[in-house]
């Protein structure tokens, strides 16, 4: 559940318990270890965590050996308490407790007692273990270079229950990108809870924009992105990288949360809409083509009227590629939840409606603009919607489902666009035998 550093850590949980004979299944009710990496970011992810937990409980009576194991985000916040809401749970590893996660299912299994660990001690950098790989098959992958932070926006409890930033050796990450692109990973993403702050602290040398470099020198490698960046740490450097690093797509995912300098104040995101602006305009000065996404929280506490229309009006003077919306929700332990002036749940219902209305306007309209183009796609596997279609992203991370050719996972086609929808494109295939175009250079680029 949660945010692609869970992804990640989901990962990094299976060649854990590997050495101790687990292996992943997709079979819940033939496991022997259920473990649920978890998300607490709003109510509502915490809400499906419980539920989950819920529909668990029959399994454990039918089969009390079963080892059920809550990680992540809400075990690093309820530790024991958990306890009184999902009894049947063996073990509560919270975020800081990853890396022990083998030796506390061990424990389990010898002693058959519950087990809780929450203690903040941990590795001084973000886990990575090495092997077994078990995502194979796949093109992209997600790198986590970095983990916690420092913002302390008034409304997120990620600071409580990721801790402080701590960010990667360079060398790890590069290593481990290049034993990805070994297992035929195309494409990956740099991630973290703010990625441009890479390297600030730790003192490896190396900031962000200069990682970005070394990682595109790896050979064999097609593409970068990273996510997710927050605006008051995107320098001048770091958004002239788009020009000098060629594998990095031109997409950048810029959390601006509101238009209003007054609700940017209460939730302590060190910049105005100003300022926010102004990198826009930077970002698309240096990349015209760049793509913009955002997450916009509506009916933070005290949002006026007024603090409405001013996200409105910044919504449509950016026109952003894609939003992701959120209502405000109450998370414990931040200075949000003792605000005063909440906003009622049909007024944030009101606002979230009609701020996705404008945007999904917005989305179909650069869709659209795509018709006709011709669009490098990084092949990413079998299409959802109907068979014999495969699916792929666009260098500016638009969904293209295209019919099955010759295309194999992994490359990079050329497709033309014929028919644009708001959440996806589609396309066909340019060239007879189109994997001719994929050679080892990619990237290349067709005129419409
Ligand atoms: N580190 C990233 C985002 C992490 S959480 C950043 O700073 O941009 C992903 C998104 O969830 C946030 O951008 C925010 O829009 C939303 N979010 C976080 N806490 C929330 C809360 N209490 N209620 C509603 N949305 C929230
Ligand atoms: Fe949360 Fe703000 Fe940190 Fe993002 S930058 S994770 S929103 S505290
Ligand atoms: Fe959720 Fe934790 Fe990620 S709260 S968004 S899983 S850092």
């Amino acid at each position: 559940m949660g945010c692609q550093m869970n992804v990640y850590d989901s990962e990094q949980m299976l060649r854990l318990l590997a050495p101790l004979n687990y292996r992943p299944t997709s079979r819940p009710d033939k496991a022997d270890l259920i473990v649920l990496n978890t998300c607490s970011i709003r109510e509502k992810a915490e809400h499906k965590v419980y539920s989950l937990l819920g529909r668990l409980v029959r399994m454990k009576q039918q089969r009390p050996d079963l080892i059920i194991g809550v990680g992540g985000c809400v075990a690093q916040q309820e530790g024991y308490r958990l306890f009184e809401r999902a009894p049947h749970v063996d073990i509560v590893f919270g975020t800081f407790a990853l890396g022990r996660l083998h030796s506390l299912v061990q424990k389990v299994e010898d002693q058959k007692k519950q087990i809780v660990d929450i203690n903040p001690r941990r590795e001084s950098e973000p886990l990575y273990v090495k092997e077994p790989i078990f995502t194979t098959g796949n093109a992209t992958a997600f790198v986590t270079i970095m983990q916690g932070c420092d913002n302390f926006c008034s409304y997120c409890v990620v600071p409580y229950v990721r801790g402080r930033e701590v960010s990667r050796n360079p060398k790890g990450i590069l290593e481990e990108i290049e034993g990805l692109v070994e297992n035929d990973i195309s494409e990956v993403t740099l991630i973290g809870q703010n990625v441009n702050a890479y390297g600030q602290k730790n003192g490896h040398g190396c900031d962000f924009p200069a990682l970005l470099e070394y990682v595109g020198d790896v050979k064999g490698l097609r593409r970068i992105r990273f996510t997710t960046s927050h605006p008051k740490d995107l320098s001048d450097r770091l958004i002239e990288t788009f020009c000098r690093v060629d594998k990095l797509a031109p997409h950048i995912h810029l959390p601006v949360q509101s238009g209003s300098d007054r609700m940017l104040r209460r939730m302590n995101r060190g910049y105005t809409r100003d300022f926010y602006l102004k990198k826009v305009a930077k970002l698309r000065n240096v990349r015209p083509d760049i793509a913009i996404s955002t997450d916009i929280i509506v009916g933070f506490p005290g949002e006026e009227r007024v603090d409405f229309e001013a996200t409105l009006d910044l919504v449509r003077k950016v026109g952003f590629d894609s939003l992701f919306l959120f209502k405000y929700s109450d998370r414990p332990n931040v200075p949000a939840a003792k605000f005063s002036n909440k906003v009622p749940e049909a007024v944030k219902v009101e606002r979230f409606s009609t701020l996705l209305e404008i945007q999904e306007k917005f989305t179909l309209k650069k869709n659209k603009a795509l018709v006709r183009t011709t669009q490098d796609v990084l092949v990413e596997g079998p299409g959802k919607r109907l068979p014999n279609q495969l699916t792929g992203r666009t260098p500016c991370n638009r969904i293209v489902n295209f019919p099955d050719g010759m295309a194999r996972v992994g490359r990079i086609v050329p497709v033309r666009i014929v028919e644009a929808f708001s959440h996806s494109l589609l396309g066909q295939p340019v060239g007879r035998d189109h994997e001719e175009y994929s050679g080892e250079d990619g990237g290349i680029s067709h005129a419409a």
